[in-house]
């Protein structure tokens, strides 16, 4: 077979079971078993391909015909135009958190030297990126999964940007330390929609890193009463929430006396991230 029968293989087993971008999944999976440049997968359509690689091919396939995400099937996802390393500990990273570190950004260039805490790290995609975007901070990363943060370190490496990672629940561990920031993409999923979600992410994400209790918001809220002990005076928690919970999520940060409230769409036009201000 050449390089266009197989790609057309892909591409109609994928079109044939309704996957959502068949021809560009066909194309990077077919990149992955023959290990060709884009650029010669679309100049050499031709080329014959030897039979390992159809065997590697057709396996990648039949992975993502079980609908296993294309990013755990690669083992990389890119985020912020970076690379991360994940598998089934780890959440994919997502476009909609690139909206989160965009506002963490913008809140640490008003701070010389400020201090980061990530809560719930995963593939460490938050932490990392803001090491590396702010250099002189100092970040901690926090996960009560050991499998994720072993992939947050291996990501850390591999980026040459190294937060401190801590395994823990929440804000526990904290004792003395005082931050500036408090960021945190934490599970927000309601139980009882978790059915609802597409089956790549049911069957294959971890589930402690989508569903929170308290119908989503349980541990948003552990967060936000939480913070106000660890940050410091005028420091800010930033959190990534779910399409319907901004009206509540303000609400806790207002019940618990943070200050400057503010709420952030993404691409899509859904309320994403929210920010408050710990004021004493
Ligand atoms: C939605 S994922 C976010 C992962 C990553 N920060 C990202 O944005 O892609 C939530 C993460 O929180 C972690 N987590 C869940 N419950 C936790 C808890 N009680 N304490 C600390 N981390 C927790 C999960 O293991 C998971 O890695």
């Amino acid at each position: 077979m050449n390089i266009k029968e197989l790609y057309d293989f892909g591409r109609d087993a994928l079109l044939n079971q309704k996957f959502e971008n068949p021809g560009l999944e066909a194309s990077v999976l077919l990149l992955e078993a023959t290990g060709i440049d884009k650029l010669n997968f679309y100049k050499n359509h031709d080329r014959l391909v030897i039979d390992s690689e159809i065997d590697k091919y057709k396996e990648l396939i039949e992975r993502r015909l079980t609908s296993e995400p294309v990013a755990y099937i690669l083992g990389k996802k890119e985020f912020y135009s970076r690379e991360f390393s994940v598998d089934g500990n780890v959440l994919i990273p997502r476009p909609e958190t690139e909206l989160l570190v965009d506002k963490a950004i913008i809140i640490l260039k008003g701070f010389d030297y400020p201090s980061i805490l990530d809560v719930g790290t995963g593939s460490g995609c938050i932490a990392v990126t803001l090491k590396d975007e702010i250099p002189d901070s100092v970040c901690v990363a926090t996960d009560i999964s050991y499998g994720a943060l072993q992939k947050a370190k291996q990501n850390s490496k591999s980026n040459d940007c190294y937060p401190f990672f801590i395994k823990g629940n929440l804000l526990e561990f904290i004792k003395d330390n005082k931050f500036d920031l408090i960021v945190s993409n934490p599970p927000y999923v309601r139980e009882k929609l978790f059915h609802k979600l597409d089956r790549g992410v049911r069957n294959y994400e971890p589930k402690s890193a989508l569903v929170a209790g308290d119908n989503g918001l349980g541990i948003i809220s552990k967060i936000i009463s939480e913070s106000m002990r660890v940050l410091k005076n005028e420091g800010w928690c930033l959190l990534e929430i779910g399409f319907d919970q901004s009206v509540k999520v303000i609400e806790m940060f207002e019940l618990n006396g943070y200050k400057e409230i503010e709420v952030f769409r993404d691409l899509s036009g859904i309320d994403r991230v929210i920010k408050a201000k710990w004021k004493k």
